[in-house]
C-alpha cells in the first residue's frame, strides 16, 4: 500500500497542497486528474522523496518513509518529461537503476522484452518518437523492481492513435506487477483506458471519485469558475 496522510506544501506564500491524503493498494492503478498547476506533480515529487513536505506523512508497505531518501524508497518514477538522459543510450538509460544497486539483469531483460525495445538499445532518446521515449521511461522504472510506481503524464507526447496501442500494453504490464500505481493524466479517455480507480486534485486536496467522467465534469466546472 502507498499512503499519504495530511500532506502540506507551500512555495513561498503559495499554499499548493493543503492536507492531501490518499491510499493506493497493490494491483490498483489510481488515476489522478486535476487542472494545470493544481499540485499533481508536487504531490508525486513528495511521494518519491525529491521534495520534502512541510507537514504530513508518506508510507509504503506500512513503513513510514517520510524522511527516507528517494533511492531508499524503491519506487519507480516516470516524470512529466520522461526524464531520460539524453547523453546515454536506451540500454544505459534502462540500466541506470541497476548501476545504483536496484533491479537485476533479469528485470532489465524482462522490461526490454515487455516493451519491445531490443532493437533500440543502442539508440539515444533524441532519436526516438514520443511513444518510444515513453516506453523507455517505463522500462527504466520497471527494471528497478519497484515497490510502487508513479507516472506523471507518461504518454502526453503520444498521439491518440498510438495511445490506443500503447495503453493496453502499459495497463497489462502495470497490473501484472501487482504494486500500487499512481498515474497522472489530463486526458479523460486515457484515464478510463488505464485506470482501476480515479481521484481529483482540487483546492489543494485529493478526493476519490467514481469515474473519469465525474472528475472531468467537476474540473470543467472549476475551469469555468476560474475563468480559464
Ligand atoms: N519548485 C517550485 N517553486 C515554486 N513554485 C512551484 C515549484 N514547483 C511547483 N510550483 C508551483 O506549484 C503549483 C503546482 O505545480 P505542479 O507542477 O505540482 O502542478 P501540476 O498539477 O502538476 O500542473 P500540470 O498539470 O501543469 O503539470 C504551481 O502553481 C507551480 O507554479
Ligand atoms: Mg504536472
Amino acid at each position: 500500500m502507498l499512503e499519504a496522510k495530511n500532506l502540506h506544501k507551500s512555495f513561498g506564500s503559495h499554499h499548493v497542497l493543503k492536507g492531501v491524503s490518499l491510499e493506493v493498494k497493490p494491483g490498483e492503478i489510481q488515476v489522478l486528474i486535476g487542472l494545470n498547476g493544481s499540485g499533481k506533480t508536487t504531490l508525486q515529487r513528495i511521494l518519491t522523496g525529491i521534495l520534502e513536505p512541510d507537514e504530513g506523512k508518506v508510507s509504503i508497505g506500512g513503513k513510514d518513509v517520510t524522511s527516507s531518501l528517494p533511492e531508499d524508497r524503491l519506487l519507480g518514477y516516470v516524470p512529466q518529461n520522461t526524464g531520460l538522459f539524453r547523453h546515454l543510450t536506451v540500454r544505459d538509460n534502462i540500466l541506470y537503476s541497476l548501476k545504483n544497486g536496484r533491479g537485476s539483469e533479469e528485470s532489465f531483460r524482462e522490461a526490454v522484452e515487455l516493451l519491445d525495445l531490443e532493437s533500440y538499445l543502442d539508440w539515444r532518446p533524441t532519436q526516438l518518437s514520443g511513444g518510444y521515449k515513453s516506453r523507455v521511461a517505463l522500462a527504466r522504472a520497471l527494471a528497478s523492481s519497484p515497490r510502487a510506481m508513479l507516472l506523471d503524464e507518461p504518454i502526453s507526447e503520444v498521439d491518440r492513435a498510438k495511445k490506443e496501442y500503447v495503453l493496453p500494453l502499459f495497463r497489462q504490464i502495470l497490473l501484472q506487477l501487482h504494486i500500487p500505481v499512481l498515474y497522472i493524466t489530463h486526458d479523460p479517455w486515457e484515464a478510463g483506458e488505464i485506470g482501476t480507480s480515479y481521484s481529483i486534485m482540487r483546492n489543494g486536496v485529493v478526493e476519490g471519485i467514481a469515474s473519469p467522467e465525474e472528475a472531468f465534469s467537476v474540473i470543467r466546472q472549476q475551469a469555468r469558475d476560474s475563468g480559464e
